[in-house]
């Protein structure tokens, strides 16, 4: 379908850990119809999205993490840039006009969990700062002003120094190491919108994209066999904690600490036994073909089989929205858990057989050293496991 800028080449609007690979959207997308709509059931970053956009498809995407919805949906709103420094002006001055003390937020100031997570992350320098733009923010709504809190947590979501006293927030692994802070709040906040405002005066999403807040084991707003195409790559087992970075940026968004620890533990992936009410049986079925199951303490092959009745309803939910025909990509890599090796996807191809998706294929491919999650020490030296913690499966299926 027309033409496509190539697509490493669009440029990212916020840091996001295990960004997945455009390529493999693009690759999933070949041979797709015209007006086809494609559905990312857990969006992360919105690179399926944004993928899906410059093709000139309809795209419809949920996450679980409101910070993941901000970005992907920002991302793939065509902005006008012009309007981007103006709207960012308007708020800059607001911001400048404020006194701390006329400065209220009942999240923050009526939670005393919330104020001290922020006692703990923030120098106080910073947080004045911070506290008057979260302020300002929270007054407006509207698409604009959300991209404006892209910008906002781009000062926070931080590799190295950022607003907090943190680094390494961006790869979801914070860790407090700065006593004291010289960062610039208000300066960076309004070079953060200028970068913006130029990443979309040269880079402009193309088609129509629907992005919300949404659980993928439970997507009610979405019709049955509406859809054309799912590409999705799930939260491997224990791999991840996204919300660990992210709290330190949605604390500021309206969000409060309790609230967050909610969509943690409602994410896939995360250490949690199943419910108590949950059919164990097709658990077991699920995990069918994981050697050394029996090693792990309870504790954890309970966290397994949690994860492969989430994976399950992630599953089952996309065999019913897609059409005869569909197809849906899933990309997972393996984990590691107390030595045992976790073949992900071969919990995704038990969900599929027993949801009634056909694997077409699968392939492996190579995941980049910056993104890899290595092996326990001990097992640095075993050179057939270290060689399948490199690599991540791409599993087709068709309905
Ligand atoms: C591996 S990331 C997706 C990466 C994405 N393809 C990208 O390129 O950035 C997995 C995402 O699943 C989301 N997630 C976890 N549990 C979820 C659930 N129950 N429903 C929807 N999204 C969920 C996480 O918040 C995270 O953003």
């Amino acid at each position: 379908m027309g033409h496509t800028r190539s697509i490493e080449k669009i440029r990212p609007i916020h840091p996001f850990a295990a960004r997945m690979a455009p390529e493999i959207a693009f690759e999933a997308l070949k041979g797709l119809r015209k007006n086809s709509t494609v559905l990312d059931p857990m969006v992360g970053s919105g690179t399926v999205l944004r993928t899906v956009s410059e093709h000139g498809y309809n795209g419809m995407g949920f996450d679980i993490d409101p910070l993941a919805v901000l970005m992907s949906k920002a991302w793939t709103t065509p902005f006008n840039s012009e309007k981007i420094k103006s709207k960012a002006e308007e708020l800059i001055d607001e911001v400048n006009s404020l006194h701390l003390n006329s400065i209220y937020l009942p999240w923050i100031d009526n939670d005393p969990a919330t104020k001290a997570f922020i006692n703990f992350w923030f120098g106080k320098k910073q947080a004045n700062s911070l506290r008057k733009i979260s302020f300002a923010i929270s007054t407006h709504k509207g698409t604009y002003n959300d991209l404006l809190k892209v910008a906002f947590s781009r000062l926070i979501i931080t590799k190295t120094k950022g607003a907090s006293l943190a680094a390494d927030v961006s790869h979801s692994r914070p860790h407090r190491v700065y006593e004291k802070n010289d960062f610039d709040v208000l300066t960076s906040f309004a070079n953060s919108c200028g970068a913006l405002a130029k990443i979309f005066e040269k880079q402009k999403p193309k088609g129509k994209i629907n992005v919300r807040l949404g659980d993928a084991r439970n997507l009610e707003d979405v019709t049955d066999k509406s859809i054309s195409a799912i590409i999705t790559s799930p939260p491997y087992l224990n791999a991840l904690d996204y919300m660990r970075g992210h709290k330190l940026s949605l604390v500021w968004l309206g969000y409060k600490i309790g609230e967050l620890g909610s969509v943690r533990s409602n994410s896939v992936g995360v250490e949690k036994a199943p419910d108590s009410i949950a059919n164990m049986q097709l658990a077991t079925d699920l995990t069918k073909g994981i050697t050394h199951l029996e090693k792990l303490p309870q504790r954890k092959q309970n966290m397994i089989k949690r994860y492969a009745l989430d994976m399950y309803g992630i599953v089952e939910e996309s065999a019913r929205v897609l059409e005869k025909c569909g197809k849906a990509t899933f990309v997972v890599g393996n984990s590691c858990i107390n030595e045992v090796f976790v073949e992900n996807s071969l919990i995704v191809r038990n969900s599929c057989q027993m949801a009634g998706l056909r694997l077409i294929n699968q392939k492996e491919r190579d995941i980049p050293q910056s993104k890899r999650y290595l092996p326990p020490p001990s097992y640095k030296n075993v050179s057939s496991f270290k060689n399948r913690m490199r690599t991540e499966s791409v599993m087709r299926f068709s309905k």
